[in-house]
């Protein structure tokens, strides 16, 4: 398996171009299955878990092109050749169980292999079933594969989420807008992930209202036809780097960095003293090296809040931190396994169940480390990059699921940041 050797303490000083959004592309990916014709994607992120979801595809019949230096994938689902989505697929990635919406839509059936848990938590897909139902669909579970079945077509349904969940949201709509007749999502997620999902749709000629409010209202149609849409800038991305830099000190632009997608994670970082400002098509991130952040209390949230996909990043940069901080986490119950990780680093973390108290240091060390998960493991970068002397972050691959190039990126502004490869058995 991969390693990064990083070498910390240079400030971080460039520029940084923001990808297309993880979260978002996998539902887009997603949403190919809905329609005859060809539904490409621009500013697309390459990532082991974007060229996953395309393999699935593929083995469902549709076509893939993956045009690299355009950023562009291209899928067409002419013909659905089948409507089973195993477990070693599911199992991989959770994201994968989104092809059982759109499949249940266009095709009346579907079974798809229940995704399980995973590393941060149970992570149930009751919501999304409940839905399904709601939509006169016939669900039953056998030996760990959701079989549902709606021979003579999905129908609208008022939905009333329990609680906001953005998989049950998004799933929700990738079926109601084939379904006959009206839909209402009340309680909806908000998450401009939401947002990008139905202009993707709409273009696509659904006719989806409300995206973006706790509300979503979706006039079913009888097919989609082609279309062309741009994934929005990934807001995790762009708060990555942006913690990064905080906790190195520096000067960086991120380049496509939407602001207006993350208003909670600015007020953390101005509250630790950290400038950021909307600049351009961007956002720019400065601190002084010679200052020290301040802690800061956070909780995660659903959107507009704090999200859970950020708290790691942040955590790492209140390790560093004057005083200290508390971190609730509200989304995931198991969503600290870096802080042990973080204190092999000399970070002063306690975790009692979803509360963490960081009492900042005023340096870490480099030590070797192992991350557990994806936004766990760039967590790891962000505090090596703070750390005096050299960190080995193991088990690369998760960062390979969510951040492209991002050695490449970090390096261009400074870092010293290197992959080791492993080597194949000879
Ligand atoms: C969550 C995050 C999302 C993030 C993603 C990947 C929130 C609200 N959602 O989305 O921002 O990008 O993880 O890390 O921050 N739940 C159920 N039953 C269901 C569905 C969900 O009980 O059928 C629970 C989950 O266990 C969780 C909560 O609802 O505690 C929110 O889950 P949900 O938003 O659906 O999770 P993801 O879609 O994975």
């Amino acid at each position: 398996m991969d390693r990064i050797a990083i070498t910390g303490g240079a400030p971080l000083q460039g520029a940084i171009p923001i990808y297309g959004a993880k979260n978002s592309a996998l539902k887009l990916q997603a949403a190919a299955l809905l329609s005859a014709e060809p539904l490409m994607l621009e500013n697309m992120p390459d990532l082991a878990d974007t060229r996953f979801m395309a393999q699935l595809l593929k083995s469902l019949g549709v076509e893939i092109t993956w045009i690299k230096e355009t950023r562009t994938i291209r899928m067409h689902a002419a013909e659905i050749s089948s409507t089973i989505a195993p477990y070693d697929q599911v199992r991989k990635m959770r994201a994968s169980f989104n092809v059982l919406g759109p499949l249940l839509a266009r095709m009346g059936h579907a079974t798809v292999s229940l995704p399980g848990g995973c590393a941060i938590g149970a992570r149930p897909v009751d919501l999304h079933l409940k839905a399904f139902e709601a939509m006169g669909a016939d669900i039953h579970i056998e030996q760990g594969y959701v079989k549902a079945a709606a021979l003579r077509g999905l129908k609208g349904a008022e939905i009333e989420f329990p609680f906001v969940s953005v998989g049950a949201t998004e799933h929700a709509m990738l079926a109601a807008v084939l379904a006959k007749g009206d839909t209402v999502l009340k309680n909806a997620a908000r998450e401009p992930e939401i947002e990008d999902l139905a202009d993707c749709l709409n273009a696509m000629g659904a006719k989806v209202e409300g995206a973006g409010t706790s509300e979503i209202r979706i006039k079913g149609v009888d097919a989609l036809k082609s279309a062309k849409h741009k994934v929005v800038a990934d807001r995790i991305e762009t708060g990555t780097f942006a913690f990064a830099v905080a906790a190195t000190g520096g000067n960086v632009l991120l380049e496509g960095g939407r602001f207006e997608h993350l208003g909670a994670m600015m007020k953390v970082l101005r509250a630790a003293d950290v400038t950021i400002e909307a600049e351009g098509r961007g956002l720019r991130v400065q601190r002084s090296p010679r200052s020290r952040i301040k802690a800061v209390d956070f909780e995660t949230e659903p959107f507009p809040g704090f999200p859970t996909d950020l708290q790691a990043q942040a955590m790492a940069m209140l390790c560093v931190a004057d005083g200290q901080s508390r971190i609730k986490e509200t989304i995931f119950e198991n969503r600290f396994m870096h802080a042990p990780e973080l204190a092999r680093l000399g970070a002063q973390i306690t975790v009692h169940g979803n509360e963490a108290v960081v009492t900042g240091v005023p340096k870490l060390v480099g030590a070797p480390v192992m991350a557990t998960d994806l936004r766990a493991s760039v967590s790891l970068v962000i505090a090596g990059l703070a750390a005096e002397g050299e960190t080995i972050v193991n088990r690369v691959y998760h960062l390979d699921r969510g951040f492209e190039n991002l050695e490449a990126k970090l390096a261009a502004c400074g870092a010293q940041v290197t992959r080791m490869r492993e080597m194949e058995p000879a």
